[in-house]
């Protein structure tokens, strides 16, 4: 298992413990629930994970904070709507899309992969 830039630690026993800035752990988001990695909010939609940015394009409102029906959140602070897996807006104030993220399982560990 390749760990990028802490694979020189990658046989240590207490490596599963230290998440970095981008990773979750896959059961701390059960389905239908959201979680802030980093600067990044990830959904879990059905059991497959949605990431975006995790600022409401509007007023920069947190997403991961906001409610999650099937692959739609609604932002806390004044109701947009986003397609958290394409990023598209389906309700306004907000018109800007948010950006999205591909995110990687492996095992227990997810994480967030930029660009
Ligand atoms: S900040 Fe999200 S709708 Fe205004």
């Amino acid at each position: 298992m390749q760990t990028n830039a802490q694979a020189n630690v990658a046989d240590s026993p207490i490596e599963s413990e230290a998440l970095k800035d981008n990773q979750f752990r896959v059961a701390a988001v059960p389905p239908g629930s959201a979680l802030l990695v980093g600067d990044a909010a990830v959904f879990n939609v059905a059991g497959g994970f949605c990431a975006t940015q995790a600022k409401c394009t509007h007023r920069g409102g947190p997403l991961s904070e906001g409610k999650l029906d099937g692959s739609t959140v609604t932002c806390p602070w004044h109701g947009s709507q986003y397609n958290v897996c394409t990023g598209a807006v389906l309700r306004g104030p907000a018109t800007e899309r948010v950006k999205t993220y591909r995110v990687i399982v492996e095992g227990e560990i997810g994480r967030v992969e930029k660009d």
